[in-house]
């Protein structure tokens, strides 16, 4: 019988691409997780097989079964969708938190959530049996220097530290997988990854040097690809999950050649990020710029393999370049360029 992998946030980009891979394989069979199993996505993934089960990572007896059976656990939690969600910094407000600290708290409870729950099947998994999608620790690595890159810590307090604190077994059987910046991300603050310039020309504005190269995944193609070669390392390995290693130079270039624009890149602050989203969304967005270019995007964790590491072992990742994802969307239709 074909081994089964449950897959949080199936319906989303990390764990989309990670089902796209996972039903390739005969081998496996795939069974999701969602709030809402009569959603559009969820109904096209039950049409492609997927067995889709309605779980919410807030709601613990909703986590009792589902993972239940399965060799192979995936997971992913979500920051900004809770962040920007209007009833949620109403609550922050009235506990007098800032939104920042909100969202992380609820992160924070999705991660101990599946912990938990992963934990009570931990006997079934496979040698390397849970694999948390995460980033690094922003306020530890920097020594307390940023001590609101709450996105990042939010994700990193649980996987690892509190599940090695609290479920050694489980996280003997457990890898991590580090994601770099989306391509796709450009959505949150449009207006400096293509501010328009008097002359017609476009630039990108973030407060990273131009020298430093980071790392970039296209979630919906690339992450299973990166979780089908934790599959062949070792339980507890790290990977950093990238499509490509550019500069943000780098970068517009690329989408410069391709769209025909005139681009450049400009260096600039956290504080323009600040005063272009106000509020605190772009004061994070702008650190964690900065920290990337000051610490590195994962701090240059020394247990953390990349690309070039696996390369080294003999392990080749396939994924998609930058130009083959500037290529494929339509730059009019999303409002980027002008008519
Ligand atoms: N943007 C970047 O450059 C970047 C880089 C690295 C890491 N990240 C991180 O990536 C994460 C988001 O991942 P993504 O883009 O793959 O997700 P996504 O496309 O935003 O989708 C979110 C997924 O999580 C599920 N989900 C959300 N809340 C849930 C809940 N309470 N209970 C059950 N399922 C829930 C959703 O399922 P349903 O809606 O079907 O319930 C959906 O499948 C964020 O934490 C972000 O910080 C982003």
């Amino acid at each position: 019988m074909a081994k089964l992998i449950v897959i949080i946030g199936i319906t989303g980009n990390q764990g989309g691409s990670v089902a796209s891979t996972f039903l390739k394989d005969a081998e496996w069979r795939v069974r999701g997780l969602t709030r809402n199993t009569q959603s559009q996505a969820s109904q096209a993934l039950s049409m492609r097989g997927v067995e889709m089960v309605q779980a919410n990572l807030h709601d613990i007896p909703s986590l009792q079964d589902v993972f239940k059976s399965a060799s192979l656990v995936f997971s992913v939690t979500d920051f900004w969708k809770p962040y920007f969600d209007t009833s949620n910094q109403a609550r922050a407000r009235e506990q007098g938190k800032s939104i920042g600290q909100y969202a992380y708290e609820l992160e924070l409870e999705q991660g101990k959530n599946i912990t938990q729950a992963v934990a009570r099947e931990v006997a079934g998994l496979d040698d390397v049996g849970f694999i948390a999608s995460t980033l690094c620790n922003a306020r530890e690595s920097s020594n307390g220097w940023y001590k609101e890159l709450w996105h990042f810590d939010s994700k990193a307090d649980v996987f690892p530290t509190y599940l090695q604190e609290q479920y050694p077994e489980l996280a003997k059987k457990t890898s991590y997988l580090h994601t770099g910046y989306f391509f796709t991300s450009w959505q949150y603050t449009p207006h400096r990854w293509f501010a328009k310039m008097s002359d017609g020309s476009v630039q990108m504005q973030f407060p990273t040097s131009p020298s430093m190269l980071v790392p970039h995944l296209h979630p919906r193609k690339d992450t299973g690809p990166w979780v089908r070669a934790l599959l062949q390392l070792p339980p507890q390995s790290i990977v950093m999950a990238a499509s490509e290693w550019l500069t943000w130079p780098d970068w517009i270039k690329t989408w410069g050649e391709v769209t025909g624009m005139q681009t450049s890149y400009k260096q600039t602050t956290v504080q323009d990020l600040d005063d272009y989203m106000p509020g605190g969304s772009g004061k994070e967005i702008g650190q964690m710029y900065e920290f990337s270019s000051e610490f590195g995007y994962n701090a240059e964790q020394k247990d953390t393999l990349m690309t070039w590491d696996l390369e080294k072992m003999g392990l080749h990742v396939p994924t998609s370049s930058l130009r083959e994802y500037v290529e494929a969307e339509d730059w009019l239709a999303v409002g980027v360029m002008a008519a």
